[in-house]
């Protein structure tokens, strides 16, 4: 089985499929603009999210982390209600991810101070001025910097995540610098790690061989020892990063659980996207809202034969296994530039004493 409802250790959920930024690489953008198959829409405070998060379930969690694939939780109107309902049933600690573009320095001052001393907040920033908005399209410096400042009073804790493009690389000093300056406690600098995959798309890895994307090199052994890298995912052995690594489980803006953001991701994707095909062909003869938190609990959900059974199954056979799972948790591919995999590079600039978590 995936995981027992007692080893969850770690919840991801995506609140909402809204955004303001188009950033090309995103699930949510096709041909630079929004995804014509996205439902738009958020997650509400609803009966099967109050009993999702029981009391009982968020003391069990060491945080939740609300990012997800398709949008940006500072667009969904009903965050701030979300996180003092979920600190009020006991939750240890809240990450919150965001490309901080949006909203006003008075409402990120107000939630700096809700999480401070038990959250996490992570702007996804990819330049300093104009540079930003050549990967985060529609983003606007002026406002970020003023949602910055705000912020930086407060005294939460807050991560910056750069993806180090060729755009980009000759800012990592003075994103540094400001990083201090505001009172960054940590800032990861990311290898552009889906480039290997989607080399199309108009962006250069960078030159600085420190933050590379290690796939690259990791690429080209895998043609020459398996012809194609399809071939690879459905044969390389599987070590499933969120049963093993994390304990966590995925929610997204419907309310729908999966194991991971990456198994998530496909159900929007194009009919002709092969994570899509090979999803679809997996959960189609299940009936429609198996995994849907308003329809049943976590414990009906788990014991699903989805998670039960046939997901772990999958891993073990190249006809049903998905290409997600080879692609992202493969034995000679790193796919993810999440905290702790390869193509993260951790640097810290200030401790802070009051708060010890170590967040994904
Ligand atoms: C879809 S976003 C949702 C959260 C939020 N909107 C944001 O951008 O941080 C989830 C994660 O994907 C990351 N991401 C976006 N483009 C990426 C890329 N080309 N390579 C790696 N990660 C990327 C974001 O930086 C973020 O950490
Ligand atoms: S800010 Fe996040 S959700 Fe929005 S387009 Fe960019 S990566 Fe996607
Ligand atoms: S992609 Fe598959 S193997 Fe990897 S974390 Fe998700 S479920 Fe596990």
């Amino acid at each position: 089985m995936y995981l027992a409802p007692s080893q969850i250790r770690v919840v991801h959920l995506e609140i909402t499929s809204k955004c303001n930024l188009l950033c090309p690489a995103c699930a949510r953008v096709e041909n630079g603009a929004v995804n014509s198959r996205l439902p738009i829409g958020e997650m509400e405070w609803s009966r099967g999210v109050e009993r999702f998060f029981s009391s009982e379930f968020c003391s069990q969690l060491d945080y939740l982390y609300i990012c997800g694939n398709y949008g940006d939780a500072a667009a969904a109107s009903g965050l701030t209600q979300f996180v003092e309902h979920l600190f009020a049933r006991g939750l240890k600690g809240i990450s919150i991810c965001s490309n901080g573009s949006l909203r006003t320095p008075e409402w990120w001052a107000a939630l700096g101070q809700m999480l401070k001393g038990r959250g996490q907040l992570v702007f996804s920033i990819d330049g300093i001025g104009e540079v930003n908005a050549k990967y985060r399209r529609g983003s606007s410096w002026e406002k970020i910097l003023a949602n910055l400042e705000a912020v930086s009073q407060t005294g939460v804790f807050l991560r910056w995540d750069f993806i180090v493009f060729r755009h980009n690389e000759h800012q990592i000093d003075e994103v540094r610098a400001l990083a201090r300056r505001l009172g960054f406690n940590q800032i990861n600098f990311r290898s552009p790690s889906r480039l290997s995959l989607q080399p199309t798309l108009g962006f250069e890895p960078p030159l600085n061989p420190q933050f590379a994307p290690q796939n690259a090199r990791q690429m080209s052994q895998i043609q020459e020892k398996y012809g194609t890298f399809d071939r690879y995912a459905k044969q390389t052995r599987v070590h499933c990063k969120t049963q093993l690594d994390s304990g966590s489980i995925y929610i997204d803006f419907r309310g729908e659980v999966w194991p991971c953001c990456w198994v998530g991701a496909p159900r929007y994707l194009s009919h002709e996207d092969r994570q899509r095909r090979d999803l679809e062909k997996m959960i189609g003869k299940y009936e429609p809202g198996f995994n849907s938190i308003e329809n049943f609990t976590l414990e009906e959900i788990l014991a699903h034969p989805f998670f039960a059974r046939d997901l772990e199954q999958s891993w073990h056979d190249p006809e049903s296994r998905l290409f997600t799972c080879g692609r992202t948790c493969g034995e000679s591919f790193e796919y993810t530039c999440l905290p702790r995999y390869g193509n993260s590079h951790m640097e810290t600039l200030a401790t802070n004493p009051d708060f010890n978590w170590v967040w994904d």
